[in-house]
């Protein structure tokens, strides 16, 4: 009995020391150029799914869905978001293929989680990822307005898509339907 507890200790000593090791002498790999493997996407977003379905509130957006708040997302999206998620004119991000993970493309693929779910992600971040946490930057308001925007992407109203179009030469209208598989993240389905 003894010496099984013993060769437990020492097994687990060793996988420790190992591991050290490989870090110590960099075998761990740095380089965010690169595309995580199918085994290690569906780990990491099966591990933040549980994890936010357990800590993010259930709470409703605050900020009503009104032509002018959706606008006001649309600028807050531009001016913070889109650098890693995509422009407005329906361009992936230069960035798509630079971030380990990459930024799902949420303009061209948009997400279907539900607002809370959004808003969480948004304000906290996503640890080991190049998803900042928002709220050390954005206002709470300024959080709901771009949750509101990005929960809204195919339900924009005739005034919202105008404004879009005039700004980015083209709008969500154009571009209802087109499958775009190859772009984002992970997805959810
Ligand atoms: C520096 C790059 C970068 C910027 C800037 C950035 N994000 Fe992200 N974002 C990411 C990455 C990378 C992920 C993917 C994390 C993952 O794989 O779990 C992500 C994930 C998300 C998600 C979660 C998607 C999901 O499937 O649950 C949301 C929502 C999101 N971002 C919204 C935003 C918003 C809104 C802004 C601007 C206020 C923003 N992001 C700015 C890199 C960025």
């Amino acid at each position: 009995m003894r010496a099984f507890i013993l060769g437990i200790i020492f097994t687990i000593f060793v996988a420790f020391a190992v591991g050290l090791g490989i870090a110590e002498f960099g075998l761990m790999p740095t380089n965010a150029d690169t595309t995580p493997s199918a085994f290690e996407t569906k780990m990491a977003s099966n591990a933040l799914d549980a994890a936010m379905e357990r800590a993010a509130p259930r709470v409703n957006n605050p900020v009503a869905p009104t032509d002018e708040n959706l606008i006001a997302g649309m600028k807050i999206y531009t001016m913070n978001c889109s650098v890693c998620h995509g422009t407005l004119d329906y361009k992936p991000s230069a960035l798509e293929h630079s971030l380990y993970p990459p930024p799902p493309q949420v303009i061209i693929d948009p997400l279907d989680d539900p607002e809370w779910h959004l808003y969480y992600a948004i304000r906290t971040g996503v640890r080991y990822t190049g998803m900042p946490a928002w709220n050390k930057a954005l206002s709470e308001q300024d959080m709901w307005k771009v949750t509101g925007f990005l929960s809204h992407l195919d339900k924009l109203s005739p005034g919202v898509q105008e404004y879009w179009k005039k700004s980015f030469g083209t709008s969500p209208a154009e571009h209802h339907g087109e499958e775009h598989e190859e772009h984002g993240g992970h997805h959810h389905d």
